[in-house]
């Protein structure tokens, strides 16, 4: 079989792991083992987990289906940060032997420690999430999320050596020398975030380097929501395969699910180590498959810090496997925090960058600005022109912009099209929202 967009390039006669291979049942089985196991090991050793369990009057032994996880309280954000740093280990220090954070935009970081065994896990389920995508042992494989606290960068590194790629380190900023480094080194992988890969892709362009000449053919992208618009754009001036990747520190980094190339249909989450749930954002109720909510997430498998209904909130649904016997999720359409109300309708980021990516004579580059008139919030679209893009150009792509947003989402916006590099570039994470918006006095 051979990758949609590119026809040639990207090989993905799927190569499937022993869990990979499960029926249903056998799935099932499993996790109901593992999930007692989880249990069990919270409850004992973490005084956190005990206290909440007694509180809600269930105990390990409770669970003895898959169901019966309703019945056991919800961990969030707020529960890790209390915590800090290290109350949330089970396992004595002496057996972590990594710890990794998220920087958090409020106050503190959420610290998340790894055993060996935790780290051996991380990897097998990226190196499964890179031949989903179409990556293959032997394969170069060009890491540009950063290194260091941030999962991201050390989580795909040792993913690909896992799966026996050759690693080129990249972490993230320095973009010409990025660039340099693909054209040089030739890998057939990157794994970078959606809005850092467009920055990439300005700087070829710069450079007079058309990027569908190089070696790329396989794009990893995640970390942060992207679109079916980008998707293309970023496959159609590439010439790759692009895939998305989730996942989360508090959980375990990249690698909790993961788009598979032959159907690129959502992501396949690796349900033999993390187990799903989506919920009412408001009411914690439970959800049927199909139904869009917050997803849920409780470790399987993890020693160092295990995880028992983690608050994602981060808002899908879940859906019957494809291409895998895992249960997929839809490509996440949004954060709660993302969550923009403006005179009472909801806006996520991602919907707009459906709309700029529709729109001839404008860049894929825009930015939220959140401002206050009166008693009203007013919200601005500033997308970047493209090069060249004349002045009527710009002017119909500002109304048409403001239409489709007052047609598709239902509010009427502002927008400016500004000049060509005037926005600030991803490096990393991009942010979207700048709240300017006063804070009304406390
Ligand atoms: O972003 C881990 C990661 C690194 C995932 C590299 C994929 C690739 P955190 O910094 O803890 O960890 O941020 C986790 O990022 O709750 C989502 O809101 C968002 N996120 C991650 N992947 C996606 C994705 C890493 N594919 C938070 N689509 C999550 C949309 C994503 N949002």
């Amino acid at each position: 079989m051979i990758g949609r967009h590119t026809g040639v390039w990207t090989m993905t006669d799927p190569v499937l792991d022993a869990a990979e291979r499960l029926t249903r049942g056998q799935l099932a089985e499993l996790q109901r083992e593992r999930l007692r196991t989880t249990l069990q090991h919270a409850y004992a050793n973490v005084p956190f987990y005990r206290q909440a369990f007694d509180a809600a009057g269930v105990r390990p032994e409770d669970c003895t289906g898959l169901s019966d996880l309703g019945r056991f309280p919800f961990t969030t954000k707020a529960d890790l940060r209390a915590h800090y740093p290290f109350g949330m280990f089970a396992v004595p220090g002496e057996r972590i032997r990594r710890i990794h954070a998220s920087s958090g935009t409020t106050g503190q970081p959420t610290v998340v420690g790894y055993t060996d065994r935790d780290l051996s896990t991380w990897a097998d389920v990226v190196a499964r999430s890179l031949r989903a995508a179409g990556a293959r042992t032997g394969d170069k494989v060009h890491v540009a999320y950063g290194y260091g606290l941030f999962t991201g960068g050390l989580g795909a590194h040792y993913g690909a050596e896992r799966l026996g790629c050759t690693v080129i380190p990249a972490s993230g900023g320095m973009t010409a020398r990025q660039v340099r480094l693909i054209q040089d080194f030739g890998p057939r992988v990157i794994m970078v975030t959606p809005s850092y890969m467009l920055t990439l892709l300005d700087e070829f362009e710069r450079q007079g380097v058309d990027p569908r000449s190089t070696s790329l053919r396989v794009g990893i992208f995640g970390a942060e929501p992207w679109t079916e618009g980008m998707r293309r754009e970023i496959e159609d001036r590439f010439a790759l395969d692009a895939c998305d990747i989730y996942g989360l520190s508090e959980v375990m980094g990249p690698g909790v699910a993961q788009e598979c190339v032959e159907t690129k249909d959502g992501l396949h989450i690796w349900e033999d180590h993390f187990y799903p749930e989506v919920v009412d954002p408001v009411t914690g109720e439970v959800l049927p498959d199909g139904e869009h909510g917050e997803l849920v997430l409780t470790s399987l498998t993890k020693e160092a810090m295990p995880v028992v209904r983690y608050r994602t909130r981060d808002l899908t649904r879940l859906l019957p496997g494809t291409a895998r016997v895992f249960r997929r999720m839809e490509r996440i359409t949004g954060r709660s925090d993302d969550l923009i109300i403006l005179r009472g309708v909801n806006l996520f980021p991602a919907q707009i960058e459906e709309i700029v990516l529709q729109v001839p004579g404008v860049a894929p580059h825009f930015q939220l600005r959140l401002t206050r008139e009166g008693r009203m919030d007013r919200l601005t679209v500033r997308a970047e022109a493209r090069p060249g893009a004349t002045p009527e150009r710009r002017a119909g792509a500002a109304g048409e912009i403001a239409r489709r947003v007052k047609d598709d989402v239902g509010v009427t916006v502002a927008v400016e099209i500004v000049e060509p590099e005037s926005l600030e570039r991803s490096v990393g994470k991009i942010k979207r929202i700048v709240d300017l918006r006063e804070r009304p006095a406390m």
